[in-house]
């Protein structure tokens, strides 16, 4: 079976982190405006200390007017107004270092906001002018080009391109409000440069990229025969836009300059990329001048099914060992419904889509929330580094039920109201179980909490055995003390309907996929993801066992 990272590699902290995600937004709002903020993530810092986490990531903070939660950014070297200050951010940093905690930001380069000070520019500008080139503006096609360009549709719905008063179209692969960069044009690429060096002298330990494989067009821009095929990753489709050879040579570039950076700072930097590849594209991400990891979407994304888990499990190690990379796990973020409520949704392994919005009539939360902490036991268990998505230590639920006139997600819009969108894993935190906003801030919350906050808030499972957050804290602690630098992992192949099991050393993780309970294996029980009496493992649970 493949081996672990840990025997081959020397161990930086980003091969076996634990990262936990925080949306700036739906954190902690410390000025009372209903919106989370720089100054709230600071005043949790002891609350990610004692969970244990190693790194935070930031979704965006920068300027922005918000039309894709941030990922819309007016200006990459500041913090919005709304969030605090470039100081709060150098101060927030700081502390995070005190306490241990390794900071990555998020770094959008595939788009900007149109209110980017370059869009704005490009506009003013005109067809034919410099300031145009840094985006891709291109002529229509049809009488008078009144149609698009071609025929390429946009990731949110509706066609990627948008008409200017002057008649000329610009690309957006997602919000009409997120024009592309043109990462042809040396600007754009020093531009980035800077940017990396620029957030790593503040202090930043690592960058998550967004859309990492989708920089790069086809400078032919054809029709694909496909349009809506082209937006999907499988290999040999037609993509225009993803996954493009040349976009290897940025991965590179800004590789070179991290290395630079560590040296010149003596601090070990990291770049994560949000790849949307084939399992067999992502290894090239990974090789050791591009990206040092990349999030496994393949595993996100893996039914609650053993066969499917081991053989996902396996090929994800071993690709990321082959390239000298480590294994990066996540289930849950703030683009996916929460893998408690997915869990707990019958599974249609033909239909990704039908799992991501519903229906949610015949969701089993209960069911759903003890896979979630059993496949938490799992990951943490593995060799790599894990993703932890603001919430899902508390056990927290996709917020289905929105309703629409709250909805801010530009998809909801773009679907023309046919997809809610991703708020409802966006919801602002429960840090205790009354007050306002369940102690998320002083005055409301910018999206509508659900009662059901009151009994999983932070406060109300602190200490209590058994809780989530209770359950999130020791596997933490365990982890490093167990796992971390455990031998390489070895299934267990005993034929056991639905029980995945492997050992790595003296240890085992057993995890019951199936309903029913099945035998312990010999062990000292170290942890078990729910209760666990006599030598009976019961239905949905896992276990870490020391022999
Ligand atoms: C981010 C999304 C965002 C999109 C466009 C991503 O994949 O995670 O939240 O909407 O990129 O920037």
């Amino acid at each position: 079976m493949s081996r672990s990272a840990s025997s081959q590699q020397p161990l930086s902290w980003w091969r076996h982190a634990i990262v936990y995600q925080v949306y700036p937004r739906s954190f902690r709002d410390a000025n009372g405006d209903g919106t989370g903020d720089v100054e709230g993530i600071r005043l949790q810092l002891p609350y990610l200390s004692a969970l244990g986490v190693d790194a935070i990531w930031m979704n965006p903070w920068y300027p922005s007017p918000l039309l894709d939660g941030g990922y819309d950014v007016a200006d990459y070297r500041d913090i919005a107004p709304r969030f605090g200050t470039l100081d709060d951010a150098r101060r927030l940093i700081a502390e995070a270092h005190d306490h241990n905690i390794k900071v990555i930001v998020d770094l959008v380069p595939n788009h900007t906001s149109w209110e980017h000070e370059w869009f704005k520019a490009a506009l003013a500008g005109g067809p034919g002018s410099p300031e145009r080139e840094r985006y891709i503006f291109r002529p229509g096609s049809g009488p008078n080009g009144s149609l698009p360009p071609n025929n390429w549709v946009s990731v949110f719905g509706g066609s990627a391109w948008t008409q200017t008063e002057d008649g000329e179209w610009y690309l957006h692969l997602f919000d009409i409000s997120q024009p592309d960069l043109n990462w042809n044009h040396p600007a754009v690429r020093e531009e980035f440069r800077s940017i990396f060096r620029f957030w790593t002298d503040l202090g930043a330990d690592g960058f998550r990229v967004d859309v990492a494989h989708g920089l790069i067009k086809d400078q032919t821009f054809r029709d694909v025969d496909d349009p809506d095929k082209a937006l999907t990753v499988s290999i040999g489709d037609d993509h225009p836009h993803w996954d493009r050879d040349e976009v290897h040579e940025i991965n590179r570039e800004w590789r070179a300059v991290l290395n630079e950076q560590e040296a010149r700072l003596g601090r070990e930097l990291m770049m994560v990329a949000e790849a949307g590849v084939s399992p067999e594209s992502l290894p090239l991400y990974l090789r050791p001048d591009e990206y040092h990891q990349a999030f496994n979407f393949d595993f996100l994304e893996c039914p609650w099914d053993r066969d499917e888990m081991v053989d996902r499990i396996s090929d994800a190690i071993a690709r990321a060992d082959a390239v000298g990379s480590a294994s990066t796990w996540v289930l849950s973020n703030h683009d996916r419904v929460r893998h408690a409520t997915r869990y707990g949704l019958p599974v249609d392994t033909d239909n990704n889509e039908w799992l991501m919005h519903g229906p949610y009539e015949i969701l089993d939360a209960d069911l759903g929330l003890r896979r979630a902490r059993a496949a938490t036991l799992l990951l943490l268990a593995l060799p790599g580094s894990t993703y932890v998505y603001q919430g899902e230590e508390l056990g927290l639920h996709e917020v289905y039920d929105l309703p629409h006139d709250v909805l801010d997600d530009p998809v909801w819009a773009r679907s023309e109201h046919t997809f809610k969108g991703r708020d409802g894993c966006r919801v602002p935190m429960p840090w205790t179980a009354d007050g306002p906003s369940f102690g998320f801030g002083s005055a409301g919350s910018w999206l509508p909490q659900p009662a059901s906050f009151a009994t999983v808030a932070a406060s109300a499972q602190d200490g209590v055995t058994g809780s989530t957050l209770e359950l999130y804290r020791a596997a933490i602690a365990l982890r490093r003390e167990l796992w971390v630098n455990a031998p390489d992992l070895v299934w267990d192949n005993e034929e056991r309907n639905n029980v995945l099991s492997f050992t790595r050393g003296s240890l085992r993780c057993v995890i019951n996929l199936g309903d029913d309970a099945t035998d312990l294996p010999h062990g000292d029980l170290v942890l078990s993801s729910n209760d666990v009496t006599g030598s009976v493992l019961p239905g949905n649970t896992g276990c870490w066992l020391r022999s």
